[in-house]
């Protein structure tokens, strides 16, 4: 089969730069996701694929950079909404260093361009022990996707710009949908999605991300904070930044920081906080005093849920463990303009590739 490339998806058209319109194209992945894997409200996911997951005993998911990050959720919707345990490992640490493994392991290989050569390595390996192997890709032609048992795509549409914006939400949309095929579905995923899409849509049609972007522009470093999927958005957030901004930036458990890497914190350096989850707000709110008290100049992207006065970037809620897709985006628009404002090659930041085929 042929990948579509349609003008469409190919050209910027009216978009600076590919990057900005890859993350203005999120809502119709999201909706395309939705409409591609349902049939009359009936799941397209192969029956085969649930029942070697139902048989399984853990799952193993393994992937590189963004694509691990949507990973670190994938675990958490396959463990709240399934109850299999999920690990997650890096492709490239995996490959060469495999960890004691369950007796009946179900592998999860994610990856946007389905041609890591990290995650190649890891395949070529599980293979020889002949466990089953789901990859979750954007690329269907793909060497990965060619190669494991099954393949799952993602319909997120080429994506162009090196820094994956699209893809990863896609990812996690479409790993969710797995977890939910494994569930006792009591709630519609369908819905979720859909307000998800109206979530993100309505965040980038009133985006006030661009007066706390300035806020970056003098330092050297930035650190995000968050707890539980806040957390893992915030890695994926730091791996944002830095690959286009070049501004050194960590992605830390919010309760962490204190155990060390407060001592960076000078006057004026950024800490942005990534807060979702009312059960622990409070806690991340008050690791913020912390850090303020040491001269931190904050930032924070709240749900409405938890929103309150003062706080400086707000997303519309949804479902909890859909969360992530929509926190992740004011975070890619951050990312965006510092490093517009810094002047540099957005779509082809310097010493990355968008596929890295060599190990
Ligand atoms: C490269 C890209 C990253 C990407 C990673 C994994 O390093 O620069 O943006 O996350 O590869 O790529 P994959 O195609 O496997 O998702």
């Amino acid at each position: 089969s042929v990948i579509d490339m349609s003008n469409d998806d190919v050209e910027k058209g009216t978009y600076a730069h590919f990057m900005l319109k890859e993350i203005h194209e999120q809502p119709s992945v999201v909706r395309r996701i939705v409409s591609n894997y349902f049939d009359n409200g009936k799941s397209r996911i192969d029956a085969k694929i649930l029942n070697d997951i139902k048989s399984s005993d853990r799952i193993y998911i393994l992937a590189a950079g963004t694509s691990m990050h949507a990973g670190l959720i994938g675990k958490n919707l396959f463990e709240k909404l399934a109850g299999i345990p999920v690990e997650v490992h890096i492709a490239s640490e995996f490959a060469y260093q495999k960890p004691l493994l369950s007796k009946k392991p179900f592998f999860i290989l994610v990856s946007q361009s389905g041609e890591t050569a990290d995650l190649r390595a890891c395949l070529v390996n599980i293979k020889e022990m002949n466990y089953p192997i789901l990859t979750v890709t954007n690329v269907p032609t793909s060497t990965l996707a060619r190669e494991a048992t099954y393949f799952l795509e993602l319909y997120a549409g080429p994506e162009i710009a090196v820094a994956s914006t699209k893809a990863y939400v896609a990812q996690v949309g479409v790993l969710a949908l797995l977890a939910y095929e494994l569930s006792s579905k009591d709630f519609d995923i369908r819905d979720e999605l859909t307000k998800v899409a109206l979530s993100i849509e309505n965040f980038l049609s009133c985006q006030n991300i661009l007066d706390v972007t300035r806020y970056l522009l003098t330092h050297r470093n930035c650190f995000f904070i968050g707890r539980g999927l806040d957390y893992y958005t915030g890695l994926e957030a730091a791996l944002k930044l830095k690959e286009i901004s070049y501004i050194q930036t960590e992605g830390f458990a919010a309760g962490e920081l204190k155990h060390g890497t407060i001592a960076l914190i000078e006057e004026g350096t950024p800490v942005i906080a990534l807060i979702s989850d009312p059960k622990i707000s409070h806690n991340t709110r008050s690791n913020l005093n912390e850090v303020i008290a040491r001269g931190a100049r904050t930032i924070k992207i709240v749900t409405s849920e938890v929103a309150e006065p003062g706080d400086e970037v707000i997303v519309d809620s949804v479902h909890p463990l859909l969360t992530p897709m929509v926190m992740v985006v004011p975070t890619q628009l951050l990312s965006y303009y510092a490093a517009l404002e810094r002047s540099f090659d957005i779509d082809k930041p310097r010493n990355l590739a968008k596929s890295v085929t060599v190990e």
